[in-house]
């Protein structure tokens, strides 16, 4: 069945029809795979591959290289949902010019469909600019992880109704902008449905309430893979963590018992060759990686290519 990928235009038709959105984070081939073909609209590169997969204590340190070679693997993966690659912080702050330029790099270089900035109304003049530059932007407002520093943690925004104020015109503002879609982070969930009622364009929450246009997770969190005990927000599917680690001590099990790996599990000479090899008075095995066993399998006279293997003045 041919695939209709999933477009800015989809996630508006979508809004509009009452039809929630699905949005997840990848950030490889493999689980970009899965998450496409589980039927999710929106895919995010997030800048939280700098926590969920690289190990670093935010999103600060993620770099452009960083994300692009996660982008393209993802790119890679992915037949039908939107893609969008988050811009790393750094990487669109200093002039329009070079977030022009890196923007442009993940539409051309890695194959998103649209890029997230976070920040509010400051940011309108960039999108504004991007969106004439023919790229898609998808904003992010609320909790935005990359001012970690300014806002002096990860705290919930928009409690104040000065700052529910600041956060409406910061919706309208990226709206009027060209931005495809909002992402709504750590607000709460009746500034959000507010936010989402005022805006024509979808909204996608994250710990902002079921009102939303969409929902977004982290994968990682989702799979309880994060190491650390969950935000309020999140709903864990399942306990990869505990799968992944009673595999890994069955396979060292295994290994260390030596059952693994099993004869079935083995490669093996045909026993033509099996057969000469004894008749040169040399256990198969002696004195051969099984690397190169392997091979001899698939050459076109393995017995001559055994040979060759075989330390002389043996056997
Ligand atoms: O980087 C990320 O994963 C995000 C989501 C939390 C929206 O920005």
């Amino acid at each position: 069945m041919p695939v209709r990928p999933v477009t800015a235009q989809t996630l508006l038709e979508m809004k509009r029809a009452g039809r929630a959105i699905t949005a997840l984070t990848a950030y490889d081939y493999p689980t970009a795979r899965l998450v496409d073909q589980a039927g999710i609209d929106l895919i995010l590169v997030g800048d939280s591959v700098g926590m969920t997969v690289l190990g670093y204590e935010s999103t600060l340190p993620v770099t452009m290289d960083e994300m692009l070679h996660h982008t393209r693997a993802v790119a890679r993966g992915v037949k039908r949902a939107f893609l969008v690659a988050d811009m790393p912080f750094g990487s669109y702050h200093a002039s329009t010019d070079e977030a022009l330029r890196n923007a442009t790099r993940f539409i051309k270089e890695s194959g998103a469909h649209a890029v997230k900035i976070e920040g509010g109304e400051r940011r309108a003049d960039l999108v504004r600019r991007m969106t004439d530059a023919e790229i898609s932007v998808v904003a992010h407002i609320g909790l935005t992880p990359q001012s970690i520093h300014r806002m002096s943690g990860y705290h919930v925004q928009g409690r104040s109704m000065e700052a529910m104020e600041s956060l409406y015109a910061d919706a309208a503002a990226l709206q009027d902008a060209g931005a495809v879609a909002i992402v709504l982070e750590g607000i709460p969930r009746e500034v959000a449905a507010e936010v989402t009622a005022r805006c024509a364009i979808p909204t996608i929450g994250i710990g902002a309430g079921p009102d939303c246009d969409g929902q977004i997770l982290v994968f990682h969190d989702l799979f309880s893979l994060t190491f650390a005990p969950p935000a309020k927000f999140v709903r864990r599917y399942a306990d990869a963590a505990t799968f992944f680690g009673s595999a890994l001590e069955r396979y060292r099990t295994d290994v260390t018992s030596r059952t693994f790996p099993a004869d079935a599990e083995s490669y093996h000479l045909s026993r033509e060759v099996a057969a000469q090899v004894k008749t040169l008075g040399v256990h198969p095995d002696e004195g051969v990686a099984a690397e190169d066993l392997a091979q001899s399998e698939i050459l076109d006279d393995p017995l001559e290519e055994f040979r060759k293997l075989v330390p002389t003045g043996r056997g």
